[in-house]
Parts: structure tokens; sequence; C-alpha cells
């Protein structure tokens, strides 16, 4: 779909949310450059949703978790918001391509959908965003994740497969429990 009209459908939809996006757009016009510029699927919401998400957490550990980057339109979001608070983005991501998914869970995810590159990723984020305070870990989350992260303010999970978000959820929740009973 058109990207003007998925817009003007999604102010339709939530107008409460489209005069709060203007207004902090017009505070930070960045974030409507990463949305009218940078490749990749997180719209102008979802991405103002994930960046007022991190300047109102209170948490005091400096990682911002993102699983699902694919182009890096979602870390250039994260990366303005990380930037605003000292904090840094470890950004995952398989670059080949959604794994396997449960065809009754997932019927519309085929292994290999949304592959896309390294070069586009850093073009992307380099552009838009804060290449700088970004740690990008290639690989499968599930596998990379538990040795990189110890603890996390803000985590924003965009794999699309229902398996591989419960499986990081759950490792997550044990993170918070954790750290919770010895902060
Ligand atoms: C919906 S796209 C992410 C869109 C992105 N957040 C954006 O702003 O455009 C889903 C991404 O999740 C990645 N992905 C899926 N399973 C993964 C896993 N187990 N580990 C790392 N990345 C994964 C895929 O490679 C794909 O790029």
């Amino acid at each position: 779909m058109n990207r003007k009209i998925k817009f003007i459908i999604d102010t339709l939809k939530h107008p409460k949310l489209a005069c709060k996006i203007a207004f902090d757009a017009l505070k930070q016009p960045s974030l409507l450059t990463i949305s009218r510029k940078a490749p990749g699927l997180c719209s102008i919401s979802l991405g103002w949703l994930i960046y007022n998400r991190v300047l109102k957490s209170s948490h005091k550990s400096r990682n911002i978790i993102e699983v699902g980057a694919y182009k890096g339109k979602s870390t250039c979001f994260l990366s303005l918001a990380a930037k605003k608070t000292g904090r840094r983005v470890k950004s995952f991501e398989l670059f080949s391509g959604l794994p396997t998914a449960d065809p009754v869970l997932d019927p519309r995810f085929r292994k290999g959908d949304m592959s896309s590159s390294l070069e586009i990723y850093e073009s992307t984020v380099s552009t838009y965003g804060y290449r700088e305070i970004v740690d990008l870990v290639v690989g499968d989350a599930r596998q990379t994740l538990p040795s990189e992260i110890e603890d996390f303010c803000v985590a924003f999970l965009d794999v699309d497969v229902y398996d591989v978000t419960v499986e990081l959820l759950s490792f997550l929740i044990k993170i918070s429990q954790a750290n919770h009973s010895n902060p």
C-alpha cells in the first residue's frame, strides 16, 4: 500500500495518537526524516512509540534491545532515543530472512522472507541514525542474545515469527526477574 494512503488510514484509526505524533515530530523533525526516507518497515506511529518508550523509561540499564532490524529503520528511531538518554542500542539481526515458521501459527511467513543485507543496514543507520551508539550482532538472536545481554531498559522484538518471539520473551523475562531479585 502507498505510504501516504497508509498514513491517512492510520490517522483516521488513531486520531489522538496522530495528533501526538504530529506534535512530537515538530519538536523532533529527525523522526519524520527517518519515517519518510529510511528504507524499512517501521511506520511513523511505531517509530514514535518506541522512541517515546525509551525516553520515558527510568530503568538504570543503558541497554536498549532490538531484535529484527531488517534494513535498520527501527534502529534509527531507537538510536535517536539512545542518544537523548545516554544509552546504547543492542541490535540483533540475521539478514538471511525469517527462520522456519510454524505454518499453523504463522501461515503468512516463509523461511527466508524479508532477507536484507549488512550493507543496506549500515548505510541506513549511518545516514539517518547514530551508528556509533549501536552495537550490531549478526546471527540468530535465540543463540546470540543470551551471551550479549545481562540487563536492559527497553526491548523491541520485531521478528514476526511467533515461536521466535516466545523464546526471546521467555529469556528476557528471566533476566528481568533475576535483576529484580538482585538489584
Ligand atoms: C519485520 S522485519 C523487522 C523490521 C524492522 N524492525 C524495520 O524497522 O523495518 C523482521 C526481521 O526479523 C529478523 N529476524 C527474524 N528472526 C530472527 C532471529 N531469530 N534473530 C535475528 N533476527 C531475526 C528477520 O531477518 C527480519 O529482518
